[in-house]
């Protein structure tokens, strides 16, 4: 994490939506005596729709949040002035993220589930859908160096485009180790002996992942329930499958 890299930019991010997503959370399910339900929008929710429930405290999640996650670089006196600011900067933008994630949320009312009126508020999406969000922003983050910019220092993108930093795009300062190769020092696993997918094309793909050293097959005997049959009532039986697949560790 120290080291600043691509890596260390999204783990910051979901942390920092993370804290104040369990916040807000909290704050909705009661389990912080400081706080309440957040506040009932001013627009109304549309026609059919009224609001009620109770919504996700955001503006309390992100107060506190920044709070906890930001104090370790606003008081320490150790590591370099650019990763504090890659990691303050890092730590907004998954408090972004997660603010861009609110969204109204409904529950169906009326005689025998008929939806006639629908009670709605504003509610956070599951963190799943945050991470993957930031993961997007992983995948296209910009490398920044620390220069003077009119009288201070700023992170700005390393490549000569002039702009400053983007508020929503994640920044990082130095190139990611090789993770191919164990490297225990830089903070790598190596790949060596990781189940791979033969057929996908994506990271998981044994191409990818074993970095062109080629990988293992192996067999696997699979159990699983089969010939399920619902029994009235009310149970359903099933036997046992047994069946190799084949699968693939990298060399
Ligand atoms: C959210 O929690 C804070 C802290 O208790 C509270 O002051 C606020 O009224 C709550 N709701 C709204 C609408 O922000
Ligand atoms: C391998 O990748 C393919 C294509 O992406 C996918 O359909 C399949 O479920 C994957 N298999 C495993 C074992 O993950």
């Amino acid at each position: 994490l120290p080291t600043g890299t691509r890596e260390s930019a999204f783990v910051y991010a979901l942390s920092a939506a993370t804290i104040s997503h369990a916040i807000a959370r909290a704050c909705t399910s009661g389990d912080l005596p400081g706080c309440s339900c957040g506040p009932v929008p001013g627009e109304p929710p549309g026609p059919g729709n009224r609001w009620g429930g109770c919504a996700d405290n955001l503006s309390y999640g992100l107060l506190m949040g920044a709070k906890f996650s930001d104090a370790p670089m606003k008081v320490k006196k150790t590591g370099s002035q650019a990763n504090k600011l890659m990691r303050l900067h890092n730590s907004e933008v998954g408090r972004q993220a997660l603010r861009a994630s609110l969204e109204m949320k409904c529950k169906c009312h009326g005689v025998s589930g008929s939806c006639s009126i629908r009670t709605c508020w504003k509610g956070l999406q599951e963190l799943r859908d945050v991470a993957t969000d930031l993961k997007t922003r992983y995948l296209s983050a910009t490398k920044v160096v620390h220069r003077p910019m009119g009288t201070r220092k700023h992170l700005v993108p390393k490549d000569l485009d002039i702009r400053p930093v983007k508020d929503s795009e994640l920044v990082y300062l130095q190139s990611s180790p090789d993770f191919c190769m164990k490297n225990e020092k830089v903070g790598s696993h190596g790949t060596q002996d990781r189940q791979c997918n033969k057929t996908s094309h994506g990271s998981d793909s044994c191409d990818l992942m074993c970095c062109g050293r080629g990988y293992n097959p192996y067999t696997d005997r699979v159990v699983e329930r089969c010939h399920c049959k619902y029994h009235w009532c009310c149970y359903v039986t099933c036997r046992r499958c047994e069946r190799m697949v084949e699968r693939y560790v990298c060399k």
